[in-house]
């Protein structure tokens, strides 16, 4: 385990918020500002996939430009992504394999700071050397002179973001967290929760209960080791299963007494560079869903659903009777995935359409087949209150709403299991809405007792912005709006620290 400074308690709060303000007076007294992302300032959605500058952004204040900020709205959002998508003329082969960014979104006395910096990986510090992609991936052939030694040496760090303990870190899932400064984003390295475990890979979607506790996998074919880690970093547990298939696994789901594992059927059958290229998919298999118990993993059980892609779920929990319910994301098949979302990064967007997915439900009964409903709501990203993960909830928020001849969402959905209503806000062609994350009001205990804070790059303003709703109204609009001076590239995922 790296050693680390105490970042406990009082002292994390005075680094995160008395730091994260010094940043911004040293701002307001004419730091000099790194500048948007490179190629950017087209004005269109292609700035959502440009290069940011290799010296990261330094800290700038970004500018109330709708409501008032929220009294109470202490903290910062962390976001992560992919964000070298090219190097000279040639493009990144698959989405998922540009270097990560991490960016600190900082909410303080109403003032709201931008910074961000790269993740210096192994991967990195040699492609910036090089001019060029060397490291495999996702979609991507190693380069022949490309050493790996270890998964970490491939790490891109650029896909999720944890805060354990007052430790942050960037996530991938074929290798290691990286850990970065939670104040300065200067990179730390990887963490090793265990010495024999160096490398061992930790998926991105961790999921956390409201006590703190992490819980993980490592996916390696058809092996999947559990990590259970305390709130205080500390690994507790790391447990090996079998799920039979290698199947894709980029997320899972949790309740309070199980975990879920989805099987879906876009599996790996041979071993071919690049990675993406050994995967087929096998519909007639269907969706398997191994149900872990949490006090003792050896008691198993499998449950047979309808064949679907995803990438994300919710989160699950438990009716009285035992059955689980959790709300994911389905596709009909994984476009995304397979072709690398090409048409992204290349800005030629006809001919490599994403189709979009379809929030759904899913219920598994305490014996016999899982039933998947949809609701026909299209978007990505889904996220609940971090105060109910593994608990019966009411709300789902993600990104909503195509845009014509475009990738990305251009409005907010919150939709309410119990009451099956949808309370949307659409933007409009202008936006590319990123995650939204429930954040609690303080002194708040309902699921709308809550802010919904995502970000967005506003194509028609030439810069991104963050936006905070209120759980309680979102077809009122957004509460406030902040814009920075610049672009930066789209991201995956996040997370909030108060
Ligand atoms: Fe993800």
């Amino acid at each position: 385990m790296r050693h680390m400074p105490d970042l406990s308690g009082r002292d994390l709060s005075r680094r995160l918020f008395l730091g994260g303000l010094a940043g911004a007076s040293t701002l307001a007294l004419g730091a000099c500002q790194t500048g948007g992302a490179i190629g950017a300032a087209r004005g269109d959605w292609r700035d959502g996939f440009a290069n940011a500058p290799a010296g990261g952004f330094t800290p700038a204040r970004m500018r109330l430009v709708e409501g008032r900020a929220p009294a109470g709205l202490e903290g910062a959002l962390y976001r992560n992504g992919p964000a070298q998508l090219h190097h000279g003329d040639v493009d990144a082969s698959h989405w998922f394999d540009g270097d990560g960014m991490m960016h600190r979104i900082a909410f303080s006395g109403g003032e709201v700071e931008h910074r961000a910096q790269f993740a210096q990986t192994n991967k990195r510090r040699q492609e910036m050397a090089a001019g060029k992609f060397l490291a495999p991936g996702f979609g991507t052939e190693a380069d022949p002179d490309f050493a790996v030694q270890n998964p970490d040496d491939t790490n891109a760090a650029n896909t999720s973001v944890i805060m354990i303990n007052g430790r942050l870190m960037a996530l991938w899932e074929a290798g290691s967290p990286y850990e970065m400064d939670p104040v300065t984003l200067e990179t730390i390295g990887p963490v090793t929760w265990r010495d024999d475990m160096k490398g061992m890979p930790f998926l991105a979607h961790p999921k956390v209960e409201p006590n703190g506790r992490v819980w993980n996998l490592a996916v390696n074919g058809p092996r999947v080791g559990v990590y259970r880690i305390s709130k205080d970093a500390v690994l507790e547990d790391f447990t090996l299963l079998d799920v039979g298939d290698a199947a894709y696994i980029h997320d899972w789901t949790m309740t309070e007494r199980h975990l879920i594992i989805l099987v879906q059927p876009w599996i790996q059958t041979r071993s071919l560079p690049p990675f993406i290229d050994s995967f087929d998919w096998r519909p007639q298999n269907g969706m398997k869903m191994l149900i872990v118990d949490k006090d003792d993993m050896s008691k198993r059980r499998w449950a047979q659903a309808p064949a679907r892609a995803f990438y994300h779920t919710g989160s699950g929990w438990e009716d009285a009777d035992g059955t689980i319910r959790f709300d994911a994301v389905f596709y009909e098949e994984p476009v995304l995935g397979a072709n690398g979302g090409a048409g992204m990064i290349s800005g030629v967007y006809e001919g490599n359409e994403i189709p979009p997915g379809e929030l759904s439900m899913v219920e598994i009964p305490t014996s016999g087949d899982a039933r998947i409903t949809g609701t026909a709501q299209k978007g990505e990203f889904p996220q609940v209150d971090p105060r109910l993960r593994g608990k019966r909830r009411r709300l789902t928020v993600m990104p909503t709403g195509a845009a014509p001849g475009r990738p990305g969402e251009t409005g907010v959905l919150l939709r309410d299991w119990e009451s099956g209503r949808n309370d949307a806000h659409i933007f409009g062609p202008s936006h590319m809405v990123e995650e939204v994350l429930f954040v609690p009001k303080p002194g708040g205990s309902g699921e709308r007792d809550s802010w919904l804070v995502g970000t967005a790059l506003n194509i028609a303003a030439g810069a991104n912005e963050v936006f905070v709703f209120d759980a309680a109204d979102v077809s009122g609009g957004p509460v406030a709006v902040w814009r920075a001076e610049y672009t930066w590239p789209l991201g995956f995922h996040g997370t909030w620290t108060a």
